[in-house]
C-alpha cells in the first residue's frame, strides 16, 4: 500500500483485544491530502475505539455514507457534533424509512436513527453533498453512487422494503463504495455491498480504467449468499483476483470461512482497531 495511505477499521462486528465491538462498520482513511471517515457504526462507540487509537476525529475532512441502514449511521449525530468542519457525502435514499419484513414476523425498522436525521437536519446545506453518480472527492479518491446492478447472481441480500407492509421493495439504490487509486492499484472499502461484491468491483474497475484492486476492505454482505452465489461470486473473484480482501460486517462467517478456504492467501483478518498503511499491519 501507498505508504502514505493509513485505513484503521473503527468499528465492525468484532474487534482487537482492548476495542469495542456491535454489529455495524466504520473506518478512518488518512491520506495527506483527506481524512475521511467511511460510515458511523450504529453508535457513538467507534469514537471511543478512535479515542484509544489516538485517532483525532476533530479533523475529519469528510464523512462518507455507504447507504442509509442504522448499523452504518447509528453514530452520525455524535461525530457531527464532533467533526465541525466535515462535509457529508451521501445519497438521498440514505434518509429514506426502510424495514426489513421476513414473513410471518414483526417488521423491524432498519433505517437511519431519528437523532442522525435531525443532525443532517441541523446541518448547513453547504455541508452536505447529495450523490446520485459517481464523483471525485479528492484527486485520487472517489465515491460511486448508485452502481449499477448487472450480475444474475447479486441480489441485496435481505427482505428489505420500504414500507413496514413490506409492499415496496428497497433496492437500495443509494448503496454506495469509495476507492481509492494508489501507486500499486485500487483500495476500496465497501459498507455492505447491497450492490452486491462483484458489481461493486466491476464498477469501480471501469470508472478508473479498468486498474487492478489492491485490496477490498468491508462488508460483502454474502451472510444470506446461497451456495449457487458463492460459487459465482467465487469464479467472477478469480477471474482477475484483487491482491487482498479484508472481509468483515455483514460478509457473515460461513461466507468469510468459504473465502479463505478457496483463497488462502488473499484473505486478510479485519476488525475494530486493526490498520493498514504506515504502522502495525504491512500488506504482504
Ligand atoms: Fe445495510
Ligand atoms: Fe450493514
Amino acid at each position: 500500500m501507498n505508504r502514505n495511505i493509513k485505513i484503521t477499521i473503527l468499528m465492525d462486528n468484532n474487534a482487537e483485544e482492548g476495542f469495542a465491538s456491535e454489529h455495524g462498520i466504520s473506518l478512518w482513511i488518512e491520506t495527506p491530502e483527506i481524512r475521511i471517515l467511511f460510515d458511523t457504526g450504529q453508535s457513538r462507540l467507534f469514537i471511543d475505539n478512535a479515542r484509544k487509537l489516538g485517532i483525532s476525529l476533530e479533523k475529519t475532512d469528510v464523512i462518507v455514507l455507504s447507504h442509509g441502514h442504522y448499523d452504518h449511521t447509528g453514530g452520525l449525530a455524535d461525530i457531527l457534533d464532533i467533526a465541525s468542519k466535515a462535509q457529508l457525502i451521501l445519497h438521498p435514499n440514505a434518509v429514506l424509512p426502510r424495514y426489513s419484513v421476513y414473513p410471518g414476523k414483526t417488521p423491524r425498522s432498519i433505517g437511519m436513527p431519528d437523532s442522525a436525521l435531525a443532525s443532517i437536519d441541523r446541518l448547513k446545506k453547504d455541508r452536505t453533498t447529495w450523490v446520485i453518480q459517481a464523483r471525485k472527492i479528492a484527486s485520487d479518491i472517489g465515491v460511486t453512487g448508485a452502481i449499477p446492478r448487472e450480475t444474475p447472481y447479486e441480489d441485496v441480500g435481505g427482505p428489505f422494503f420500504l414500507d413496514p407492509e413490506g409492499k415496496r421493495e428497497d433496492t437500495l439504490v443509494d448503496d454506495q463504495a469509495l476507492w481509492i487509486n494508489t501507486d500499486e492499484g485500487l483500495v476500496i472499502c465497501a459498507g455492505c455491498c447491497h450492490s452486491g461484491l462483484i458489481n461493486t468491483l466491476n464498477y469501480i474497475r471501469r470508472l478508473n480504467a479498468n486498474s487492478k484492486i489492491r485490496l477490498v476492505i468491508g462488508g460483502f454482505h454474502l451472510v444470506n449468499a446461497s451456495a449457487e452465489r458463492m460459487e459465482r461470486t467465487l469464479e467472477a473473484l478469480m477471474k482477475d483476483p484483487p491482491e487482498k480482501l479484508a472481509p468483515c460486517h455483514c460478509t457473515g462467517e460461513r461466507a468469510t470461512e468459504f473465502l479463505k478456504e478457496k483463497m488462502p492467501k488473499r484473505i486478510l483478518p479485519c476488525r475494530a482497531g486493526t490498520t493498514w498503511g504506515q504502522t502495525r499491519m504491512a500488506l504482504s
